[in-house]
């Protein structure tokens, strides 16, 4: 997501300019489509922001310098609400006299109904941005105190928010705020900093403070101050950061796809917000068709490739289930070649990471030749996919650099759900009350995820254990399925070992034919809860299997027993709604993968002959 920096006082030789672009320099890992700094000088506050890379902003500055400093916050913006342009990039200014600025990361859910306040109290609007409002806010509520004025304001937004504010008349201070989004301070000589992670000011100082939920730190060069929401005096946790600058950008992991695994309660979690209300109602502003066009749509396609073509499989079982309309997968490529059966009434959804994938925009061009709705499901704002689009529903799973896919996977298949669930309110094929219910085990993922992340170590054993295996299968049903296909696109594309996905039904149709002594399979197993007596057939054809030889590692609900007298491994997962499972089971095939190809001594993120974004046919 967003990089952020805030820095107060003066290192021998370098401005608080310096200090901050460097920070930046080092956050850019983070992705990013543009950066803008404001500092506090001569009772004013001066700032330069720039749409595109870091080179942009730096041209901005030699174009028109800014007056030396010792206050500085500097921001590189991952487009959320409102597209990458000049206005929208950070800083934003507050007031009519724009002595304040401030820098973002995260969503504030209920931006909209503060942004109508202050549009009836006549305030105006510089940007689309969320931040904006939060600007505005604080310098509304600012008397003299910017640590006051941030109290005030935080209180008021919801959602998920780092927040630092430098003010025009508080030479030598910034304050920054945080709740469900990262901010650590950085301890200097004087003089301190603050950044979204320590890589921002690893180049200063390695003594660091971890910042609690919800607390507010007002920084100057000799002191650090540190109060929780309330107002309550509040201490953070210091420490000595052991990294290295590299090691520093991964957050302390071994690879970005190590980091992203784990980042993925934040990108669920960040998905959900706002899209419900408080009763779990659904609320898509975002959508750009009309709802009786959405009430008319007569069928689903959903086009896409590789992993997120997975997402897709996933959300087809969600989707008929709750909307009772028809909705098929497709692989982008294939799509515009067969002739599909598409008009008015389709709705064309393709769901992609980057939206910059060629086959899916070609795709999603041909379904817009015919007449089609189309809605992107996309991480990457303003690129081309959604340009395409009829609509919209932006994942909020942060920048992804590795290029094996994790975090915007389950990222796709929440968005994939909240649209399923809009349509199922839409046309009133669920009830008011299941799809709270649905929402509410939604809530619920996130909480799952990191328990489930924290119990990783003996898979990471097992992945160790098999990292000179030849052949891995792996076996899934329902729900399951797809999952078993993405975890052996997983295990293909990182560690170049031959892997095969089934669906568990399909066993005895041909591929049982591959199981011989040894061979490891790992088989998803559905909740024993899933209707129609899944669970038991998936049990079965454990059996089945493991009667032929096959090593058996076994993917289960907590409390599922059935499964032990089978299993060679088993790996448990949280219980969770049979539909909502792939958003856990999924996760100990990407450790397994990612484990394996480290153990093999592979780059993990970037494997070979593979590329982020395909922009070719
Ligand atoms: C696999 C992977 C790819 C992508 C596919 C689509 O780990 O990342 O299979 O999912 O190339 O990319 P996007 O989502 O950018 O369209």
């Amino acid at each position: 997501m967003c990089g952020i920096v805030g820095y107060v006082g003066t290192t021998s030789g370098t401005t608080a300019l310096d200090v901050v672009m460097e920070g930046l320099a080092r956050l850019e890992y983070r992705g990013y489509d543009s950066a803008g700094v404001a500092l506090v000088a001569e009772g004013q506050v001066a700032a330069q922001k720039r749409a595109g890379k870091l080179v942009n902003l730096r041209q901005a500055l030699v174009d028109a310098p800014l007056p030396a400093s010792r206050t500085a916050i500097g921001h590189t913006r991952w487009a959320t609400h409102g597209g990458p342009t000049d206005q929208n990039a950070h800083p934003h200014r507050g007031g009519d006299d724009g002595k304040l600025a401030l820098i973002h990361n995260g969503i504030i859910e209920n931006f909209h109904s503060l942004k109508t306040q202050l549009l009836a109290d006549g305030v105006g609007f510089a940007s689309e941005t969320d931040t904006e409002v939060a600007a505005q806010l604080l310098a509304q509520a600012y008397a003299g105190d910017l640590t006051e004025a941030m109290r005030t304001v935080v209180n008021r937004l919801e959602g998920a928010f780092t927040l630092l504010a430098v003010h025009a008349d508080n030479p030598g201070v910034v304050v920054g705020a945080r709740r469900n989004s990262p901010l650590v301070v950085g301890r200097g000589e004087h003089e301190n900093f603050l950044g979204s992670d320590v890589a921002a000011f690893i180049g200063h100082t390695r003594q660091a403070i971890e910042l609690g939920q919800d607390q507010i730190v007002t920084i100057t060069p000799e002191s650090i101050d540190i109060i929780g929401f309330d107002g309550a005096p509040a201490q953070g946790k210091p420490y000595e950061v052991t990294w290295d600058a590299a090691a520093a950008e991964k957050g302390g992991h071994r690879s970005f796809m190590a980091k992203e695994i784990a980042e993925q309660p934040h990108a669920v979690a960040d998905t959900l917000l706002g899209r419900t209300d408080e009763s779990g109602r659904l609320v898509l502003d975002e959508l750009r068709i009309a709802e009786e066009d959405l009430r008319r749509v007569s069928k689903i396609t959903i086009i896409a490739c590789g992993t997120a073509a997975y997402a897709g499989m996933v959300a087809k079982y969600a989707i008929e289930h709750w909307t009772r309309i028809p909705c098929e997968v497709e692989l982008a490529h294939e799509f515009r070649y067969r002739d599909p059966v598409i008009d008015s009434t389709s709705l064309v959804v393709s769901i992609s990471q980057s939206g910059e994938t060629m086959d899916t925009l070609m795709a999603v061009k041909h379904a817009n030749d015919l007449g089609a709705h189309t809605l992107s499901i996309c991480n990457t704002h303003g690129s081309t996919i959604p340009r395409e689009s009829d609509a919209v529903l932006y994942t909020h799973a942060g920048p992804e650099i590795a290029v094996a896919s994790t975090k915007a996977f389950l990222a796709q298949i929440t968005a994939s759900y909240i649209l399923g669930l809009y349509l199922a309110q839409l046309r009133g094929t669920l009830s008011e009350e299941e799809i709270a219910e649905i929402t509410h085990e939604l809530g619920e993922v996130p909480h799952k995820l990191s328990h489930l992340l924290d119990s990783m170590d003996r898979v990471r054993e097992i992945a160790r254990f098999m990292a000179d295996s030849r052949s891995v299968l792996f076996l899934g049903r329902h729900v399951g399925f797809p999952v078993a296909l993405e975890g052996a696109l997983k295990l293909k594309e990182i560690a170049y070992i031959h892997a095969e996905g089934f669906a568990a039904g399909e066993l005895k149709h041909g591929p049982i034919a591959l199981i011989e002594p040894g061979q490891p399979v790992f088989i998803v197993v559905p909740s024993p809860s899933t209707a129609h007596g899944l669970h038991g057939k998936v049990v079965s054809n454990i059996q089945e299997i493991r009667a032929r030889g096959a090593r058996t590692l076994v993917i289960a609900e907590e409390g599922d027993d059935d499964v032990v007298p089978f299993a060679d491994e088993i790996i448990r997962v949280p219980a969770t709604p049979t539909l909502l499972a792939p958003l856990l089971t999924v996760v100990p095939l990407q450790v397994f993968a990612c484990e394996l190809a480290t153990a093999r001594g592979l780059d993990v993120d970037q494997p070979r002959n593979l590329a982020k974004s395909v922009t070719v046919e």
